[in-house]
């Protein structure tokens, strides 16, 4: 099992009760290896003392952003981190994380990490049932921050429910499985399409699809944060992605983007395929704007490559293919046919009929289908955990 040798760990507590159990993160944290640097809000420090922490961390505590040691520093912390872990996370802290209200050390040095953010919420039930509580966690979610889960058990209020802030052994084995997963795809080439892709018409016009892009974005960046060497191959979308590692090409025409793929993946070991590209584009794209004469206008379309199907064919042993399908009825008969037409090894299948899931949206749900006959159905999640989950599939296949 991997351990924590080396990392450096942001740890801010916020006020809750179960601030005591964070003299237990950090004894543990720091018997795993870890270098750890705590931060507290002033409700936190009335819960714990900073004596206490600094004495385990054997480093300073800063609780007070005014103070100019830390107002210098939390930019410093935020780009000096591995990782920021805030446990416990009380339902005020999760707001003002969710709405970037950097008031104070923890929400200030939050904004400013680039490392990866865990949060470990603690609350009584009622409040962690509260649908802006459950819409500020969505939200952090979203941003591609990691939950740590609530437990069950007796609350401070001395209610029994949902609430309860994760054990300090249950946090630090999270983290542990965060970095073995995290170099799952090290050195890997990958090549991912994205986005729809844009057929002219004329010079104005264009045929086109409702795709953002960013389910694909979304997987370069996960997989270049596992160590991949990503090139993502992006149609007309307003996205980028956040990852300075990833290789950006941006196309327009399906015809752009089988060029581009096609070399791409000559010398990759993975390929995933998450565009919408147009099957069909205009055989001739007028060389002026068309004028508005004829009652009708008839438009002669002819076929797009199919990217999918060619890179497919020029598979060569080793060498992974993962495509998407978009279907609106009998969903696993016609994912099922289009991996075996593709020559894919894993086909992601979305399905419209699901609320949240498809264009547009920020969460998908999807189901995973494999060579195998293997099935894996998966919850309506953010758009990023189901990077991470595609990309579990990838990893133990490659
Ligand atoms: N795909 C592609 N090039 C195309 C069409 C599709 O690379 N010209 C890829 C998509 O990126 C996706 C997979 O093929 O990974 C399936 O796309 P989909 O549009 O569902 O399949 P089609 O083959 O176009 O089938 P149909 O539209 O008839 O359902």
């Amino acid at each position: 099992m991997a351990n924590l040798t080396g990392k450096k760990i942001l740890l801010g507590i916020t006020g809750s009760i179960a601030a005591y159990k964070a003299a237990f993160l950090v004894r543990l944290l720091i018997k795993a290896g870890a270098e750890v640097q705590v931060l507290m809000t002033k409700a936190g420090a009335g819960f714990i003392s900073p004596l206490t922490l600094s004495t385990l961390s054997k480093r300073p505590v800063y609780s007070d952003i005014s103070s100019e040691e830390s107002w210098n520093n939390h930019v410093e912390m935020g780009l000096w981190a591995d990782a920021m872990v805030v446990a416990p996370l009380t339902a005020a802290s999760l707001a003002k994380m969710a709405l970037g209200i950097s008031d104070n050390v923890i929400t200030a040095t939050y904004l400013s990490a680039r490392c990866p953010v865990f949060f470990a919420p603690a609350m009584d039930l009622d409040m962690w049932r509260h649908p802006s509580t459950r819409e500020n966690v969505r939200r952090l979610q979203a941003f591609g921050n990691h939950l740590i889960p609530v437990g069950h058990g007796e609350l401070a209020s001395g209610l029994v429910g949902e609430g309860r802030m994760a054990e300090p052994e249950e946090i630090v084995e999270h983290l542990r499985r965060f970095w073995a997963k995290a170099q799952s795809l090290a050195g890997r080439k990958i090549v991912i399409t994205a986005g729809p892709t844009y057929e002219p018409i004329d010079p104005v016009r264009f045929i086109g699809n409702r795709s953002s892009g960013k389910m694909g974005v979304a997987l370069a960046d996960a997989a270049a944060r596992r160590g991949a060497e990503v090139t993502l191959i992006l149609g007309p979308s307003g996205l980028s992605p956040r990852e300075d590692s990833v290789k950006l090409l941006r196309v327009q025409t399906a015809i752009e983007m089988h060029q581009a793929a096609r070399d791409a993946f000559q010398g990759a070991d993975i390929g995933i395929l998450a565009a919408a590209v147009a099957d069909y584009r205009p055989q001739e794209a007028a060389a002026q704007k068309i004028k508005k004469t004829g009652e009708t206008l008839h438009l002669e379309l002819v076929k797009n490559p199919d990217i999918a199907a060619n890179l497919g064919q020029e598979k060569k042993p080793g060498q992974l293919l993962v495509g998407f399908a978009l279907e609106t009825e009998n969903e696993l008969a016609n994912a099922r046919s289009k991996l075996e037409k593709k020559n894919f090894d894993l086909i992601v299948l979305n399905s419209l009929q699901d609320e949240g899931a498809g264009f547009n949206y920020d969460t998908n749900k999807i189901t995973i289908l494999g060579k195998d006959n293997k099935i894996r159905k998966f919850e309506l999640k953010s758009k990023t955990a189901v990077a991470g989950d595609i990309l579990d599939e990838v990893a133990a296949l490659s």
